[in-house]
């Protein structure tokens, strides 16, 4: 699903720093595929290594989309069964802000992307700089929700000052996560302690998983028209 405002913008932007991440790719990795218009720039050109350069890596992806564009180039998957570490994710993100605190899940599947950053020994952001702030929260949070509990889980979001607007398809109809459960969009709040926000939304029963990717990343690659920048924790 397209994010509003997002189609093509930056896009030399994101291949700067796509190509970048693909400098950290070794052979014999396992890596975590991202999702995404930045993460899918990154695919596209390690599927092109694989493709056409027979490097050997193996990969597992946190979106359906994502792996479908990996197998189109004979990149090999395993699940978590067969492997439980990786050893470098790539993928974008909405915001940056200090520390790498990150919001994720523009694209809907913050869920398979938290858990792919989760189990991976490095988890690296690619970006264009326009993602960076200073604080969390302009773009609105995104929160996967089981259906039944969406109107409680609406209150309880309420409570904490957010105004949840359920995610919809083009065409009006609810958006479906690759998990089959819903997305509750949270606006109307700065996070001036993402931490707090994080712990609360972790005690709301039916919540799936929510955007806010803290202490997670290592590593950012951000550029914009003139060069790629690294940021760290
Ligand atoms: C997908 O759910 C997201 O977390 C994306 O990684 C994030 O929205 C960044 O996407 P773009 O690279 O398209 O801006």
């Amino acid at each position: 699903m397209a994010k509003p405002g997002s189609s093509g913008e930056h896009a030399g932007w994101k291949l700067h720093a796509a190509q970048r991440a693909l400098q950290l790719v070794e052979p014999g990795m396992t890596v975590g595929l991202g999702s995404g218009t930045t993460a899918t720039l990154w695919i596209k050109l390690l599927g092109e290594e694989v493709r056409g350069r027979g490097l050997k890596i193996r990969a597992i992806a946190s979106s359906e989309d994502s792996e479908r564009l990996g197998r189109s180039y004979g990149i090999p998957f395993v699940d978590f069964e067969q492997c439980r570490s990786l050893d470098l994710t790539v993928d974008g993100a909405d915001e940056i802000a200090p520390h790498l605190a990150l919001i994720k899940g523009g694209g809907g599947k913050l869920l398979r992307e938290k858990i792919v950053a989760s189990a991976s020994k490095r988890f690296v952001i690619v970006a264009d700089a326009s993602k960076q702030v200073e604080k969390l929260g302009r773009f609105p949070l995104p929160v996967e929700v089981i259906p039944m509990a969406l109107p409680l889980v609406g209150d309880s979001l309420r409570d904490l000052g957010f105004t949840p607007t359920i995610r919809a398809n083009p065409d009006g109809s609810r958006y479906i996560t690759d998990e089959g459960n819903l997305i509750l969009d949270c606006s109307g709040l700065l996070l001036e302690n993402p931490k707090a926000i994080a712990s609360r939304l972790d005690s709301i029963v039916g919540v799936v998983e929510h955007g806010l990717f803290l202490d997670m990343a290592n590593l950012a690659l951000i550029a914009d028209e003139e060069k790629v920048i690294e940021r760290t924790t």
